[in-house]
């Protein structure tokens, strides 16, 4: 409203992620008109003078009136608790509020996360703090609780009973060009898994909520996510790319890369596979599957129900009923889409069956651009909308299951099984998914 100004700071905006991302969806809201009227701007202040300034020069744009403060850090997470510190020492409002986004990493393990958490606690109340996962702000996994909740043909459907395994799956068509400075020190488990991919999971797998409210909504998330099993070694299988020449052209190892050691042992692929020790879930396999340089750029979900009981038609599918299972697909990205894979006859006087999708094509459905989730969630923080970000209790739950493991990998000296840039990833993901009696759905 005209009576009030909102300021934006962006700390770390010479950053990869502020140019490409926070910025953009920044111009994007402005543009549609969702930013309030009076709304300023700032970029790149890192030390306590700086905040003092930034302090005045905020009150200067505010003349006074009600004034909303939110700061987004795509910082490291060394200058993180500093940068809270003075922000919230020398630039917290006097008379509006004050939020913080903040990026992952939230550490690196169930310590060094606990302890960002109290830091941040002591300059900032919970409410203040708005950890940010991007993957929640992505359209298709927004409306998996609209396809789950409001459809009779899924809600019942939703459990052991009918689903025989849930897939989530995240791979990149390119390698890390550049970033290892960030990304040796966490490998793709805790860069994708331990966030993207185990948020999905608790919204996918989540009681009925008592309401649509994000206490609500993330009461039933951390549930589930306290009813998982800590992974183990053996639930997992890890990767690193190596190069590789197609076509003519040739493509890097991970290690080939100059901001990354040569004896690295970091993940860049990892497939795991988890359980959730509850009524609803019981035995049920999801697995995950994450991995950078493979083949395809694809995210997505997919849950394969089980074989129907006494299926008239079993023999028209010769042995292998597995090819009959209904699966039910969530493409994330490119291309957004749900789709449902079905049996059906094929037209004609013969009774041969065949295999249709039944698809809802974004593109095709609603032919207007679907915003960026970067846009989405910088609303929501601005509007005080709490659903789409992370609870510290949710973090620490995401850190309790995925901690044994990073330890056990990282003290073990775990080699991963090398596989060529461009490939499906290593063949031990076909294995580990066999062992639960899986196929891999984008591979089938
Ligand atoms: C980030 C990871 O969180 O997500 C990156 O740090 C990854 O490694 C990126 O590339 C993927 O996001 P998106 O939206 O491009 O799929």
């Amino acid at each position: 409203n005209s009576e009030s100004t909102l300021s934006i700071t962006v700390v770390g905006a010479s950053g990869d992620l502020a140019k490409k991302k926070i910025f953009p969806a920044l111009f994007a809201l402005y543009y549609e008109d969702f930013l309030p009227k009076n709304f300023v701007v700032f970029g790149q202040y890192n030390s306590e003078e700086h905040f003092v300034e930034l302090n005045k020069k905020m009150k200067e744009k505010e003349a006074g009136k009600l004034s909303n403060r939110l700061f987004y850090l795509s910082v490291p997470p060394n200058i993180f608790v500093d940068v809270v510190r003075c922000a919230s020492l020398r630039a917290s409002s006097e008379n509006g509020w004050m939020r913080v986004i903040v990026e992952k990493p939230f550490g690196r393990d169930s310590e060094s996360s606990g302890e960002l958490t109290r830091c941040l606690k002591q300059y900032l109340t919970e409410d203040q703090i708005f950890r940010i996962d991007h993957y929640l702000g992505k359209e298709l996994v927004e409306n998996l609780s609209v396809l789950r909740f409001s459809n009779l043909v899924f809600e019942p459907l939703w459990s052991r009973n009918y689903i025989r395994n849930v897939q989530l799956i995240f791979s990149e068509d390119f390698g890390i060009e550049g970033r290892g400075g960030y990304f040796d020190n966490y490998g793709i488990i805790r860069d994708i898994m331990q966030n993207h991919l185990l948020q999905i999971l608790a919204l996918f797998a989540m009681e009925t909520p008592v309401s649509l409210d994000a206490e609500d909504i993330r009461n039933e998330k951390v549930k589930v996510l306290r009813s998982m099993r800590p992974l183990q070694l053996e639930d997992v299988v890890v990767g690193q790319y190596k190069g590789h020449s197609k076509g003519g052209k040739s493509y890097p190892a991970y290690t080939d890369d100059p901001t990354v050691p040569k004896d690295s042992l970091t993940a860049t692929f990892a497939a795991a596979a988890l359980f959730i020790n509850n009524a609803r879930w019981d035995g049920v396999p999801f697995l995950m599957k994450a991995g950078k340089a493979l083949h395809t750029k694809r995210a997505e979900i997919r849950v394969q129900f089980r074989h129907v009981p006494g299926n008239l038609y079993k023999r028209k599918f010769g042995t292998d009923l597995d090819k009959a299972t209904n699966e039910l697909v969530l493409r994330v990205q490119p291309d957004e889409a749900i789709y449902l894979k079905i049996n059906n006859k094929v037209p004609g006087l013969g009774m041969r069956l065949d295999r249709s999708d039944l698809n809802l094509l974004y593109r095709a459905r609603y032919p207007r651009e679907i915003p960026d989730a970067y846009e989405r969630l910088l609303l929501d923080a601005i509007e005080g909308e709490r659903r789409l970000f992370i609870r510290s209790d949710e973090l620490d739950a995401a850190w309790t299951l995925f901690t044994p493991l990073l330890n056990e990998l990282e003290e073990k000296k775990i080699v991963p099984e090398l596989y060529p840039y461009g490939s499906r990833g290593p063949v031990g993901a076909h294995y580990l998914a066999a062992n639960h009696n899986v196929r891999w759905g984008d591979l089938s």
